[in-house]
């Protein structure tokens, strides 16, 4: 297959010593990063214990707060999250942040098996390595300190490390109540065991991560909004990422991106930005902590990585688009969703991945239909967790559905944008049926392709993965690709995983509340995913894949509570 060459690349930056625009180094780095049948892409092909990184960054000498831990969270159905504005929202306080961090980014439980222990949290990871690490920006709040403050969240004290001191008149053009999230990467942890394809793997992470924030915050009935004029080099500065002293022999963390959480929508605007004075007003304060050595000597470095990471520094600066053409949600769900089994605290905490499903459980049509309607945004632009982004939709699944009642088995696919129909069919295989499912919602943009078991393939394409064959339906995520570089630059490679890992998230989540579960899947084989699909240009790549069905538990694994006896803390 022949790069496509009808989009002009030449208006990009040139990146490095070859010569390559951005645009062109994160496609080389795409490409050469793709699992084929005959080769996976360039890891060290073992897992070299000795090296594996500490699960925990955190810094040495920071002052640790520890927050609380209430017995009981918020009680309320998950199903309200999405009801707009029915939750009323908390105030700022450091029980309010404990919650918002506790069902973001904490750890929820702990599993054994035969002397090994491992943590889990509320953010899925792939391989569990967990590279996303998380910041809060507060302003002043009794009992947690005087001052306004940078914090890095420690997940397994459940507390905030404080790295530097804030000026209160740092919030003096955010809205009142108001505070920031941070994240940022550190590769090294998912590039220990997945080598060079780790890259993709936590910008995916980001992705849950964010999406963790978003519903979290729903829960404590606050919107999440990404501050995207804010430039890695600034929030590099602004979270303390760039102070080579505080990182001596340390692994590096990357800036990935800034969020502003709000009480008031209204009051929340996303032109945000933090001015260059700001910030090196931050930058000057006292900082305290060094960051912790996650392994002391890393043998093997992949440098694409960072390469990738430097030529994905500086997307444009995105407005927000329109979404009229989008499905009202009455026309995406049929009847508005009002009940569900579970709380929202149950199935943000227990969400788990299934490691292997049970090639039995068939779920309902209207279940099916449901999840993926939670996946299109609606025509307000304010669907959660979709308000948190503010580009139009650019990830696509091409479904495998196996078990679905009264829904033929078959490929399918759900164009996330109804706009995208008609190219998506233009670049995939004429014969395609691209008839709608009977009894599917009508706003839902979803069309049976072709009907068949396609269980084997599925499996196939997902790195001959089982579980991707024994739930009830499987999906590769579709980008528009070389598309998103034209408009937006090299840097939204970056926000194209963040989106696909928001779909994982919401499916995580749907999954849970409808008593099944789900699995990301970063390992499949990228082109013949694409020939499945009758993808022939570049310029769609599939950038994630996803199960959903009945999950069979590892009943040989002890599971033990995130904190309290037999947890953390
Ligand atoms: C980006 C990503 C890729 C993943 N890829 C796979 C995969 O290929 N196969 C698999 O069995 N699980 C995969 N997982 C599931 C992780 O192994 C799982 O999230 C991790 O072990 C933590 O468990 P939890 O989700 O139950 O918290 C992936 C998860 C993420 C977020």
């Amino acid at each position: 297959m022949e790069p496509n060459t009808s989009s002009d690349f030449s208006v990009g930056r040139k990146a490095d010593s070859l010569g390559l625009s951005d645009e062109e180094l994160v496609i080389a780095y795409h490409e050469r990063t793709k699992h084929h049948y005959q080769r996976y892409a360039a890891s060290l092909g073992y897992l070299d214990w000795a090296k594996q990184p500490d699960a925990f960054r955190r810094y040495d000498g920071a002052p640790l707060v520890s927050l609380p831990l209430p017995a009981q969270g918020r009680e309320l159905p998950f199903w309200q999250l999405y009801v707009r504005d029915s939750v009323v929202p908390a105030p700022l306080s450091v029980e309010s942040v404990s919650l918002f961090l506790r069902y973001s980014l904490s750890l929820t439980a702990w599993k054994q098996f035969q002397g090994t222990k491992w943590s889990l949290r509320a953010n899925p990871s792939s391989g569990n390595l967990h590279p996303t690490e998380g910041y809060a920006l507060l302003p002043s709040m009794d009992k947690l300190h005087t001052r306004a403050g940078i914090y890095h969240y420690a997940p397994k004290a459940h507390g905030l490390e404080l790295r530097a001191d804030l000026d209160p008149s740092f919030w003096a053009s955010f809205p009142e109540g108001s505070f920031l999230v941070g994240l940022s990467s550190i590769f090294w942890r998912e590039a220990w065991k997945y080598g060079e394809r780790a890259f993709r793997y936590c910008q995916l992470d980001v992705g849950h991560a964010l999406a963790s924030l978003r519903y979290a915050a729903a829960v404590l009935g606050w919107k999440v909004r990404l501050l995207d004029r804010v430039s890695r080099a600034a929030l590099a500065r602004l979270l303390g990422l760039d102070r080579d002293a505080d990182y001596v022999r340390a692994e590096r963390e990357d800036p990935e991106l800034v969020a502003l959480v709000v009480r008031d929508e209204r009051r929340c605007n996303r032109a945000l930005s933090l001015s260059e004075e700001l910030i090196t007003e931050v930058a000057n304060s006292q900082w305290c902590g060094k960051a912790n050595v996650l392994t002391p000597e890393h043998g093997v470095e992949w440098p694409i990585i960072d390469q990738v990471a430097a030529a994905t520094m500086n997307p444009k600066c995105l407005t927000k688009e329109a979404f009229s053409s989008f499905p009202s949600e009455a026309h995406l769900f049929g009847a508005p969703v009002r009940a569900g089994a579970f709380t929202a605290e149950k199935v943000i905490l227990e969400r788990r991945s299934a490691v292997s499903m049970d090639a039995s459980t068939t779920i309902a049509a209207a279940t099916f239909f449901r999840m993926l309607a939670r996946v299109v945004p609606t025509r307000d632009g304010r669907a959660m967790p979709w308000d948190v982004l503010p580009w139009r939709p650019r990830i696509h699944l091409g479904l495998f559905v196996h078990r679905v009642n009264d829904v033929a088995p078959g490929l399918y696919m759900l164009a996330r944008d109804p706009e995208r129909v008609t190219s998506l069919r233009q670049s995939m295989r004429p014969e395609f049926l691209w008839q709608r499912p009977p009894s599917c919602p009508q706003g839902l943009p979803l069309f049976l392709l072709k009907e068949g078991d396609c269980r084997a393939v599925a499996a196939n394409v997902s790195c001959g993965q089982d579980i991707a064959r024994d739930g009830a339906f499987s999906l590769g995520m579709i980008a528009e690709y070389m598309d998103s570089f034209v408009v937006y630059g090299a840097g939204f490679y970056r926000n194209l995983h963040w989106e696909a890992g928001l779909v994982g998230q919401v499916l995580y989540l749907e999954a849970e509340e409808a008593g099944i579960r789900a699995t990301g899947i970063g390992c499949y084989f990228d082109d013949p995913v694409h020939e499945v699909f009758g993808i022939s240009s570049r310029d769609w790549q599939s950038l994630y894949h996803f199960t959903v069905g009945g999950p069979v538990e590892d009943g040989r694994l002890i599971k033990m509570p995130a904190y309290g006896p037999g947890g953390a803390r």
